[in-house]
Parts: C-alpha cells; structure tokens; sequence
C-alpha cells in the first residue's frame, strides 16, 4: 500500500523546529505526541531533544543520565557521529530519538569559540546530514531560550511549528521569536519557514482563546512575501488540555501508548494529520491555502 505519510522524493524530508523561548507552552509534549502519531500513521519519524531539561528524553522512556552517548557529545566531540548517538523508542515503532542529557546545559560555555568563529551554529545540520536521510520527518524539541542549541535546531530546519498556550500574555515575545528566525533566515538558511502555531492547553469557548486566534491569524494575514510565516496557520485542532498528556511523561511513554483512547490521543493524531497535510499543500502549488480572508471565518 503507498504510505501516505511518506514524501515522494527523500529530499522533501520535513525538519520541524517546535520552537518558543517561553516555558511551558508545550513544545516538548507536541513533539513527543505529534511524533507519535506521525510514526503510528507509517512515517519514519526521528525526535531531538535539544533542551538540557531533558524532557522529551525522559518522556520516551530514556533515563538521561544511562546513555552512553547524548547530544552534548555531538556537539562537543568532534568524533561522536548521530549514527553513535540515535536510539530506538521502545513503545512506538518507526520513532527514534537523539537524547539529551542534563550537561547538555554547558554548551552555550564550553562553545564560546566555536561560535566565534561562527561555526557553532550548524553542528546539528552539518552532523545529521546522514541520519536525517534515514527519516521522513525530524521533530527538534527547543529549549525555552533563544540560544545557541535553537540556533542550531533552526539551521538544520526546514519549518518552525510554534507551540503556544492561549492564555494572557501568549503573543508578548512574539516580535523576538520571529525576529531570531527572521536573523536566521537572512544568513544560515534561507528557505526557512514557519509553516504554524500550534494552540496547547486549550481552553475552547473562552473569549480569550478567540481572541488570540484572531490576533494570529490577522499577524499572519499581514505577513509579506518576503516573512518567513507568509503562509503561516493556526493548526487545527488545538489541543484540548487533558490529564492524560500531562501523565503519560511520567510512564516513560507518549499519550497514545499511554492513553489511546484518551482526548489528548486524539486532539495530537488529528494535529498530526493536519501537519502532515500542510507539508502537501506547500509541496503542491494547486493545493494552495485558501487566502487569508476565508481562513478568518473558521471556528
Ligand atoms: N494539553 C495539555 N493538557 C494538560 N497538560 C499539558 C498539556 N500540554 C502540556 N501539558 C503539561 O504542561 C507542562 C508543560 O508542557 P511541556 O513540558 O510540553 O512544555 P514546554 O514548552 O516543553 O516546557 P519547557 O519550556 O520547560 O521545555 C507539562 O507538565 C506537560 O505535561
Ligand atoms: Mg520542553
């Protein structure tokens, strides 16, 4: 059967940075979940956990501090490769994940000359060349900051997805994300692109959650050719909040091996498809948004 997940072409490989230097809007749970599901839907998916933190390594069932080798190894030794690094999720087949480790948080130090030098910013792409030709899609889980490992997540992507909470106050540093990925854009890598905000921790029906949608969705609709979120959109669904995801880490395990059947399974499988089928669109000049106007009008 032809794998709907799967792109014609291997160079059509999606690199998502999630991305947002505010904490705990739900980046590290959209890349878990929606990578879950991507994986679940026949894509081969690789997850990076960019964030000393750790998180996204502890929520796929990996205790940091046993690994032979993390990604603080690939960025400080020049020897360790992203084949030595990679490691196969236990509860989901076809997902994988590059680890993170506490030390992780030592980097922005112990590279100060290799960033002078104006070399620290594409370890990542420049070491994952290889493995990424492995995937159909990469997910990178950022850091809250605005640093040196997001600026390495963000060479080595094709998109940044913003995960976001509407709640008051969700669009105040806004300017500063879009400015870094405006900065990054003009020098690293050109094509990059925000393909979308994703809502988490959503509360439906409240005025205030309409209001940031239209607030987005208005940002997004003024955007020039010339920005890189031009062809930005609010993801649907937004994801509803559900105990379940806030749980399921805690077991090692993403929701939908967690709690299959649970609202946050379904609101990040429906997420999931919806990304997938955005990533077609853009591919696929006939199947082209719809303009702005008529997005406006949606619930
Ligand atoms: N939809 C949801 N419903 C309930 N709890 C959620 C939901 N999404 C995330 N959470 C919980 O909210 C907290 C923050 O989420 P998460 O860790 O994904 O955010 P983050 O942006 O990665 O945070 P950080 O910036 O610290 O890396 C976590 O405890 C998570 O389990
Ligand atoms: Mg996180």
């Amino acid at each position: 059967m032809p794998d709907p997940a799967r792109p014609a072409d291997p160079t059509d490989r999606r690199v998502i940075a999630m991305m947002n230097q505010k904490g705990g809007v739900g980046k590290t749970t959209t890349t878990v979940n929606v990578g879950a599901a991507m994986a679940a839907a026949g894509a081969r998916v690789l997850l990076i956990d960019l964030d000393p933190q750790a998180h996204l390594t502890l929520s796929v069932g990996m205790e940091p501090g046993e690994m032979d080798r993390t990604n603080y190894d690939l960025f400080v030794d020049e020897g360790t490769t992203a084949m030595e690094v990679v490691r196969e999720v236990e509860s989901i087949a076809n997902l994988a994940v590059l680890p993170a480790e506490t030390n992780l948080a030592g980097i922005e130090s112990e590279m100060a000359e290799s960033v002078q030098a104006g070399t620290g910013q594409s370890i990542l792409r420049d070491k994952c060349v290889d493995l990424f030709r492995q995937f159909d899609a990469v997910l990178i889980d950022c850091p809250p900051a605005l640093g040196l490992l997001t600026v390495n997540a963000l060479c080595a992507a094709t998109e940044v997805i913003v995960p976001m909470q509407s709640h008051f106050l969700a669009m105040q540093g806004m300017s500063k994300l879009f400015e870094t990925i405006g900065s990054v854009r003009q020098g690293i890598n050109p094509t990059l692109r925000v393909s979308g905000v994703v809502l988490c921790m959503h509360e439906a029906n409240t005025l205030l959650a309409g209001e940031i949608r239209a607030e987005l969705d208005g940002f997004f609709g003024q955007a020039g050719e010339g920005d890189a979120w031009h062809q930005a959109e609010v993801f649907d669904p937004p994801v509803r909040r559900n105990i379940k995801l806030a749980e399921a880490p805690s077991f090692g395990q993403p929701v939908l091996a967690y709690a299959p059947e649970s609202n946050g399974a379904a609101d990040y499988r429906k997420l999931a498809a919806s990304i997938l089928g955005a990533g077609r669109a853009a591919e696929t000049p006939d199947a082209a948004p719809q303009p702005r106007g008529s997005e406006q009008a949606r619930g």
